[in-house]
């Protein structure tokens, strides 16, 4: 039997306790920080997701089997690197890879190098140089700041004054940090954004299915961006012609120029896709699985994700048949009145037992704490109520009834999810 610890306590790593707790291989499931839902699949230890020393230690004290880590920010700072020099077998990509995430400079350099479709692009660091080149570059215009800036980092600036004053936010003021001190200037694509996720081991890629996010707060794209407010899987117009074009173009060369460069990439690598009339354009990458993606491609999961999961660790990816349902996943995201900008915490959750006892219906959470057998909202995205059915239209159904039966206090959702795009 194998031990597990994940690292995270969103709505995506209850999906993934979730899949690990149907693996035949799994034993103890461990979980840091976990949530409410969380707890009932996995025992929770609170600590922070970036308390490398203390998930170490932890993890050697119960010597779990494998520790798998959900969030970029532990990622970026090290975190697997730490726990294999410990001897824990870790899934995600160590500090060197996790980069092309946590550095839009260093991804964008990749891709040009190794002639991966993406917009054109320059980079400054600094201030002046970009004004410069604003003043006189084609608008609309996007603004990204280098580093990890929660979601936040990237501005689609009009015209020059919009532009000017993302630049003067990231770079004088530094809104961002040291993520700000440098900045990545690019063309504004036109399309449709598609997520593909896939499995490398450094060497082999396999892509999951795909899927789409509905980043906005409100209904038809209006209002603040959020974390995610909803996904679906499969995209409409993700169709097999345009997958083998991704994968020769962009999913094989970018994990060839990752080992090339001497930074092989093993764990899930999350590709961020711009399908335009010239045809797909790469936007970013991210180092681990989306949320919500993950809780609308682990569901359609077939295979063993242990079984996954230890043969990217072991470089051997070939000797696993990665396997889908057919079926169609829509997640719906419940969230907090005020998410994404000011919200309150505490709120008792009900209607729970209900939703989760329709047919085909999982609810995953994302910002929610158990107490005295009660659940309470503890975060901004509350819940992701996700429903599997034979097309997306009627999971789409599905999802809307199941989250109808649930209830706290100033909570709302999207109406549109899975329905536009
Ligand atoms: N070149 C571009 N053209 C049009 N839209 C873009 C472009 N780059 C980014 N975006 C939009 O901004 C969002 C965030 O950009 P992304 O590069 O994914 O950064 P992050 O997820 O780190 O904030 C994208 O999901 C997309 O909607
Ligand atoms: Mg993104």
């Amino acid at each position: 039997m194998t031990d597990v610890l994940v690292v995270g306590g969103g709505g995506r790593e209850h999906a993934l306790v979730w899949k690990i707790s149907q693996s035949s291989r799994a034993g103890r499931i461990y979980c840091i920080p976990g949530n409410g839902g969380i707890s009932n699949l996995a025992e929770c230890v609170p600590l922070k997701a970036t308390d490398i020393d203390g998930i170490k230690a932890f993890a050697l004290e119960r010597k779990v089997d494998m520790a798998v880590i959900g969030p970029d920010d532990p990622l970026a700072a090290g975190i697997t690197d730490v726990l294999e020099e410990a001897g824990i077998r870790t899934f995600g990509p160590g500090k060197k890879a996790a980069r092309i995430e946590a550095s839009k400079v260093f991804s964008k350099g990749l891709m040009l190098k190794y002639g991966i479709p993406t917009a054109k692009h320059e980079v400054f660091d600094e201030y002046g140089a970009a004004l410069k080149y604003l003043k006189s570059c084609d608008y609309p215009a996007v603004i990204k700041a280098d580093g990890l800036a929660l979601g936040k980092g990237v501005i689609i600036a009009e015209n020059f004054t919009e532009a000017s004053r993302a630049v003067e936010d990231i770079m004088v003021k530094k809104v961002f940090g040291e993520a700000g001190r440098s900045i990545v200037a690019e063309e504004y694509l036109e399309g449709t954004e598609v997520t593909v996720l896939a499995f490398t081991d450094g060497d082999k890629v396999v892509p999951m299915v795909s899927s789409q996010d509905h980043k906005r707060a409100y209904d038809s794209d209006k209002g603040p961006n959020t974390g995610g407010m909803g996904t679906f899987s499969p995209s409409r117009i993700y169709s097999p012609a345009m997958a083998e074009i991704c994968m020769k173009t962009i999913f094989e060369p970018s994990v060839k120029a990752m080992s090339s460069e001497g930074n092989p990439f093993k764990g899930v690598l999350y590709f961020g896709l711009m399908i335009t009339a010239d045809g797909p354009r790469l936007l970013e990458y991210n180092s681990r699985f989306g949320d919500p993606e993950a809780q609308v491609v682990l569901p359609r999961l077939k295979t063993d994700i242990l079984d996954i999961f230890d043969a990217v660790i072991d470089n051997k990816l070939d000797s696993v048949r990665i396997e889908w349902e057919e079926s169609a996943a829509v997640c719906v995201v419940a969230a907090s009145g005020g998410y994404p900008v000011k919200y309150e915490k505490g709120f008792e959750i009900t209607g729970l037992d209900k939703a989760e006892s329709r047919e085909g219906i999982l609810v995953f959470h994302a910002g929610t704490e158990k107490h005295g057998g009660r659940y309470y909202t503890s975060g901004g995205r509350v819940l992701g109520v996700t429903a599997l059915a034979d097309n997306l239209e009627a999971a789409a159904q599905k999802a809307y009834e199941a989250i109808s039966d649930i209830s706290f206090k100033g909570m709302y959702y999207r109406r549109d999810i899975a329905k536009t795009r």
